[in-house]
């Protein structure tokens, strides 16, 4: 057979292909990096909110329950945000001066809902509810992180639909006792008694929740 290129290229065309599968699997990191990165994620990235309302102060420093707030959590599948009559229950006695209310006292005022900008959306083709989460035992604490030290809120976790199929594999890593699940402060149940619970509370296995068409319906 007729030579068509130099014998070096022998050597150098093996050296060219292992240098671009380098090239290329490094790409791949840097893409799923960046894939996985607060600048795409927006974990742990503050939101700023047209009141600067803080959890810290009110859930972490005043002790107040997740439900006084939002209200729907436990019997539907949106958690909801408080009207503005709920915040005037205290500040039409404390703060009534304060410019940072000033806002709050517009909307009960005009009567149109304080705008505030969401921090977690999951896309529209997912189905997610918060009643079935929290009824079986898993605590906000899972998803949404300690919202008791946070001054502006954030998102704890991706909401990436790995992140989602991680818990539902082994749920039971996630089932705490019911009387924690609004206690932002509660640690993670060990494997051990949250085994017990997925019997207690009848958590259905992996097999069930990791169907496509639980969350894609
Ligand atoms: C006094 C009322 C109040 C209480 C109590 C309260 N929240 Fe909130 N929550 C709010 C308000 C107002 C917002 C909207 C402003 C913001 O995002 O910080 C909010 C927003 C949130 C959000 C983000 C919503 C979004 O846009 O995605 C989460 C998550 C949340 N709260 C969880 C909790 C948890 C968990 C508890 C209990 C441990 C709790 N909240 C207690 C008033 C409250
Ligand atoms: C149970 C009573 C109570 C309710 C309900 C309540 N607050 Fe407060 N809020 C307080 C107290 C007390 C302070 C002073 C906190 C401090 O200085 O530590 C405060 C402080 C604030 C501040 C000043 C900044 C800060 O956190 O120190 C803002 C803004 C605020 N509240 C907004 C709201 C909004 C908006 C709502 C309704 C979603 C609301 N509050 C509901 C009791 C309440
Ligand atoms: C299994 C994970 C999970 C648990 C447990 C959970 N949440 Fe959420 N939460 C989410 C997701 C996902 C969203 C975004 C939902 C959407 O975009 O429709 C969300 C959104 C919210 C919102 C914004 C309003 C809404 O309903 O979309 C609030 C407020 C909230 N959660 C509060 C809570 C509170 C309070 C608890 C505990 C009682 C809690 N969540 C438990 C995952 C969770
Ligand atoms: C920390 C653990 C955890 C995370 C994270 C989690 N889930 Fe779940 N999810 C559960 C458990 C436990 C159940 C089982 C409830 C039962 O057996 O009734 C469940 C049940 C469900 C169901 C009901 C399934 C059915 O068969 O009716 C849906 C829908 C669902 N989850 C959607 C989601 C979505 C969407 C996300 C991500 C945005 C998510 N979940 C994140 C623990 C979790
Ligand atoms: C526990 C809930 C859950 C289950 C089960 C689930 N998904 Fe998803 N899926 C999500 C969430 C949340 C998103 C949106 C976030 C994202 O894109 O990662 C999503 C996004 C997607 C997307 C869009 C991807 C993209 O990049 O935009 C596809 C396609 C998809 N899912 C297919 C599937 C298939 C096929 C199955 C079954 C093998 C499945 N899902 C099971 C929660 C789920």
């Amino acid at each position: 057979m007729a030579q068509i290129f130099p014998r070096a290229y022998n050597t150098l065309a093996p050296a060219v292909l292992v240098g671009a599968s380098v090239l290329l699997g490094l790409l791949g990191v840097c893409v799923y990096a960046v894939f996985w990165s607060p600048y795409m994620t927006h974990v742990q990235v503050p939101i700023t909110q047209p009141v600067p309302f803080s959890h810290q102060h009110h859930v972490g420093g005043l002790g107040i329950d997740c439900r006084y707030c939002h209200t729907g959590v436990e019997t539907e599948s949106f958690a909801g945000m408080p009207p503005t009559h709920t915040c005037m229950t205290c500040h039409s006695q404390l703060w009534t001066e304060a410019p940072v209310l000033a806002q709050v006292r517009q909307s009960l005022t005009s009567g149109a809902p304080i705008g505030w900008n969401r921090v977690h959306n999951v896309p529209d083709f997912v189905y997610f509810n918060h009643s079935i989460h929290v009824s079986k035992g898993v605590g906000c604490v899972s998803c949404h992180g300690r919202v008791d030290q946070m001054p502006l809120m954030w998102k704890a976790q991706s909401l990436y639909m790995k992140w989602c199929l991680d818990c539902h594999r082994h749920p039971e890593t996630a089932i705490r006792d019911l009387k924690q699940v609004f206690d932002p402060g509660s640690p993670n149940p060990s494997r051990e008694d949250a085994g017990e619970r997925m019997q207690e509370y009848q958590v259905r296995p992996a097999r069930f929740l990791l169907d496509c068409s639980n969350c894609h319906r």
